[in-house]
């Protein structure tokens, strides 16, 4: 597998102006603002969604000033859903580093969370680019929706597959379908390939998130907490194959669990353990590929070249990444 500076290089020239230019739309006279703005940028993450915008920019077209302001329009989006997802997540560890709300408390993140929001929705009705932030506007609707229906489900214990899949194609899906769809919207006009596009970067969103639910499984080193799912009481992928194979007293005993005793370690643990006799983990895995392969075949409708080289080197980043 590359690395993700090996995938980027064909467009590294492109990343490092977008660095910039995402920079200068965080900016704020407010002092407490300025600084924690200073404090995300310092700690960037893997800018997938950016390079997603490129690459898919680049499948029929070339970079313009639109991409630019698509790719940071995204990732402002998607630092303003961390911001608040750490929030309602409790965790206190983000790219490896104290989370803005460990920092500065809940009430600040949660106003630098809209902050983020109202600087991206304004580049985007500044440059009249409506119909990138009909994209956006869409996504960011269905990650509320994703993160609420969640919490539903983390109260009642009741998910089922399909609705965790429909939880993660809303939550995280939906930012990688607009990043696709908006990038390469910024450079063609092909309405039915813009559909195709589109749901190329959901199946790779869906594959993502199911990869980020398999390191809460893990103890390696991510730059965000692990095993911190079941405290939460959210119930993954890995979990709800292992209930769906065990006999009735066997899952009425873990889901009770997961009720009434999520902040003790021990128990959350053999839970954990639970999971792993039961093969979640495997299964778990072999969806990710499965939505991966979906991912793959999409491509073939577009032509060779540099975008569709970037998308697919970026497919099986995304399955192999170590965080
Ligand atoms: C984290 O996304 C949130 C999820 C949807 C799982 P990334 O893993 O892309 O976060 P950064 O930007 O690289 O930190
Ligand atoms: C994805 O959910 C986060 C968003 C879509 C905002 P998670 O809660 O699983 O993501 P991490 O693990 O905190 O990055
Ligand atoms: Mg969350
Ligand atoms: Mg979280």
């Amino acid at each position: 597998m590359l690395t993700i500076k090996q995938i980027r290089k064909p467009i590294q020239e492109e990343l490092d102006f977008f660095e910039q230019f995402f920079r200068n739309s965080m900016k704020s006279k407010v002092a407490l603002l300025d600084r924690i703005m200073y404090y995300i940028v310092k700690h960037k993450g893997k800018q997938m969604r950016p390079m997603l915008v490129f690459f898919s920019a680049l499948l029929n077209g070339e970079i313009t000033e639109r991409t630019h302001r698509a790719a940071a329009l995204i990732e402002l989006l998607h630092t303003a859903s961390l911001v608040h997802d750490d929030v309602v997540d409790d965790a206190n560890l983000r790219r490896g580093f104290f989370s803005v709300n460990a920092l500065w408390k809940n009430k600040v993140a949660v106003l630098v969370g809209d902050y983020l929001l109202s600087k991206g929705l304004l580049l985007s009705v500044k440059h009249q680019d409506y119909d990138i932030l009909q994209l956006v506007s869409e996504a960011v609707e269905a990650m509320s929706e994703g993160e609420l229906l969640q919490m539903e489900k983390a109260r009642k214990l009741d998910i089922t597959e399909t609705v965790y899949y429909d939880i993660i194609r809303r939550k995280t899906a939906s930012l990688l379908t607009a990043a696709c769809g908006a990038g390469f919207a910024s450079t063609n006009q092909d309405e039915n390939k813009l559909e195709i596009i589109k749901l190329f970067g959901e199946k790779i969103g869906i594959a993502f998130q199911i990869r980020d639910d398999l390191f809460d499984y893990g103890n390696e080193a991510v730059g965000k907490p692990v095993g911190i799912d079941i405290k939460e009481k959210k119930m993954t992928l890995p979990l709800i194959y292992a209930l769906n194979q065990a006999d009735e007293s066997m899952r009425r005993k873990i889901v009770k669990t997961i009720k009434n005793h999520n902040e003790d370690k021990k128990k959350v643990k053999g839970i954990i353990d639970f999971v792993i006799k039961s093969g979640g983990i495997e299964y778990a895995t072999q969806k990710m590929y499965d939505f991966q392969k979906e991912a793959i075949d999409l491509l073939a409708q577009f032509p060779d070249g540099e975008g569709k080289t970037g998308l697919l080197q970026l497919i099986s980043f995304t399955t192999e990444r170590k965080k």
